[in-house]
């Protein structure tokens, strides 16, 4: 099997740079339009669809966000993994701006959004005891270590509504609840990755401090722009790195992401 690699560029990241006979693909699906059209092309031979998940001119809010169609259409593409980059701000001191965090844990706090492609008719409940691809995970956090920046393998997005920012109650809750970083795209976008059996990587790219560190202002969106800005570079760089890390043929997931639904649905097959 061919590996083809679904890049889901968050605030900042609206492009890849060098895809080979790139053209914008428009993509039909069950549950609606994805949030654009979709880039697609090669990449050092590598077949590459980047997805803005914003849209371009970033019109969608993250409650808009169309999730379940921005997955279902990278599937329907062919796409085998998934790379999610995204803007976070961080809820502990060592992890700072400019630094990207490979996220390996959840807390979902959204409520405004469709969650599952499972419903009435098809019922599934697919493990999340690791929404992440470990596999995936450790080939995004050597193209980041290769793009130059400070790496953290490992930490617990905190996935708020929004979209106004959190209260300073709110984020010393979530630092007492553990959580390194918080955001407001990366769920459910890692639930339905799960579903559709994508191997799921997440680029936490750290630009602010939220609002709980005294000695830092409250984050607004100027910080977030004059961060991602910043880290734009490192974010391509970390993209092209991809092909060469995962190679052009496809193994199956030693964890199993790609085989999510063996043991998950309740419905008898014949209803
Ligand atoms: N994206 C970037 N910084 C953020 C923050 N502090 N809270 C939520 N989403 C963010």
């Amino acid at each position: 099997m061919q590996t083809m690699i679904g890049v889901i560029g968050g605030s900042g990241v609206y492009q890849i740079d060098g895809l080979e006979g790139a053209s914008w693909v428009r993509v039909k699906t069950p549950w609606g339009k994805p949030s654009d059209e979709i880039l697609v092309g090669r990449l050092s031979g590598v077949p590459m669809a980047f997805l803005p998940r914003h849209g371009r001119g970033h019109v969608h809010s993250p409650s808009s966000i169309p999730f379940r169609a921005n997955i279902d259409a990278l599937k329907r593409l062919g796409c085998t993994d998934v790379v999610a980059v995204s803007a976070v701000g961080s809820l502990r001191a060592d992890y700072a701006p400019g630094d990207f965090v490979i996220v390996d844990q959840y807390i979902d706090r959204t409520f405004a959004r469709e969650k599952s492609f499972f419903g009435p008719g098809c019922v599934g409940h697919v493990s999340l005891a690791h929404p992440t691809c470990p596999r995936l995970s450790a080939a995004a956090a050597g193209a980041a270590r290769a793009a130059g920046v400070r790496v953290h393998e490992g930490g617990t997005y905190l996935a708020m509504e929004g979209p106004q920012f959190s209260t300073l109650a709110e984020s010393r809750l979530y630092r007492q609840w553990g959580a390194d970083v918080i955001g407001m795209t990366g769920m459910p976008e890692a639930k339905l990755a799960r579903e559709a059996e994508l191997c799921y990587a997440s680029v936490a790219m750290v630009t602010d401090f939220d609002c709980w560190h005294p000695g830092h202002e409250a984050v607004d969106v100027a910080a977030v722009i004059a961060t991602l800005t910043a880290n734009a570079g490192a974010a391509r760089a970390l993209v092209a790195g991809l092909p060469g890390l995962l190679g052009g043929v496809r193994t199956p997931c030693p964890h199993g992401c790609d085989r999510a639904l063996e043991y998950a649905l309740m419905t008898a097959p014949d209803k």
